[in-house]
């Protein structure tokens, strides 16, 4: 057999027949011109025998699997036609079918998740606390003394339970540190996303219901410096493109020194327009060195170890990446918004 008969077996050649089979009968006589005792396939397998010693395997072989294959379609072919000549017709299945609409992940939880992702690549942890605190997480521990102004700024909402306004929805993720200060040992490094509650009135950038991710590192030597460049490395990493933070002095009771942080504007790169109020700058969230206060009350030694914490509002981001505005826009959950992300 000359060597090149392999090139018979043309298995393009055999799907296009089988294809063209349009009765149970054509296909049969197919079946034995293509791998019938006749067929060119049978010739080439009995050739294999006079082949050279080192043909024989690389000949063996194409043949088996031309065979296995072109089985294969013949058998395809056969389960189709069986219906129609039962039948008379083919059975159309092209008429319109059910779609069925797969839902996905709200804005907000991509979101969240995007930001772990980054946390996670930083080397944090990823932890929860509760949304129904007690004074001691959201207040006490976090140096905020009884009748302390501050607590006033924070419109806390109170649950009915216990002692007058012991209990009460986190006003923020800040209660979340000490419980990570509380059951952990340094150094740690943590985020901490989670919904958050205010008594506040609802308008363009506020709501009662919010949600806020914390970060808190506490080791050996972390500096002021550790936590602008950590701000500059997660702002940049979700936008996608290298922003600024700037720190402006403020004041938190469980940090000191407090700063309230921004992000170059995201719009202009910090040339000034309409979002940042020609400023150039985004304000973000709040952050600080952890208070040694805070430290003392989580039994961490201050002497030993500083930290840095940040907290801002999650729809934040969101809102100005993708320019979405009011907030209440979230949680409308108008099926138009929600489908556009
Ligand atoms: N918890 C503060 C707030 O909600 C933000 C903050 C977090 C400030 C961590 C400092 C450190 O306003």
């Amino acid at each position: 057999m000359p060597a090149d008969a392999l090139a018979e077996l043309d298995l393009d050649a055999a799907r296009a027949a089988v294809g063209a089979a349009g009765t149970l009968d054509e296909l049969e006589d197919l079946r034995k011109r293509l791998v019938g005792k006749q067929s060119v396939a049978a010739r080439v397998k009995q050739s294999i025998k006079d082949l050279p010693a080192d043909r024989k395997p690389v000949v063996g072989k194409a043949v088996s699997e031309y065979t296995a294959a072109v089985t294969t379609l013949l058998d395809e072919r056969h389960a189709d036609l069986v219906p129609v000549e039962a039948t008379g017709t083919a059975l159309d299945l092209t008429l319109g079918g059910h779609g069925r609409m797969r839902g996905h992940l709200h804005l907000v939880t991509q979101c969240r998740r995007e930001l772990e992702d980054v946390f996670v690549s930083l080397g944090y942890r990823v932890e929860e606390g509760p949304e129904v605190e007690d004074d001691w997480h959201n207040f006490e521990a976090l140096n905020f003394p009884p009748g302390h102004p501050a607590r006033a700024m924070q419109d806390t909402l109170y649950v009915n339970l216990g002692e007058p306004e012991q209990v009460l929805l986190r006003t923020h993720t800040s209660p979340v540190q000490v419980r990570v200060m509380e059951t952990q040992k340094p150094p740690i490094y943590s985020v901490m996303p989670g919904r958050t509650y205010r008594n506040e009135t609802l308008d363009a950038r506020h709501s009662p219901v919010f949600h806020q991710i914390e970060g808190l590192a506490v080791d050996r030597g972390i500096t002021f410096g550790d936590l602008a460049g950590t701000l500059e490395a997660f702002t940049s990493a979700y936008f996608g493109k290298q922003l600024q933070s700037r720190l402006i002095p403020s004041f938190f009771p469980f940090t000191e020194p407090s700063a309230e942080f921004s992000i170059t504007c995201v719009f202009c790169d910090g040339a000034g327009c309409r979002v940042c109020s020609k400023t150039g700058w985004i304000e973000l969230g709040g952050c600080g060195m952890v208070d040694p206060n805070v430290f003392r009350k989580v039994g961490i030694d201050p002497e030993e170890y500083s930290g840095f914490a940040f907290g801002f509002g999650l729809e934040r981001m969101p809102m100005l990446r993708y320019g979405v505005e009011p907030i209440k826009t979230f949680f409308d959950n108008d099926i138009r918004f929600l489908t556009q992300y």
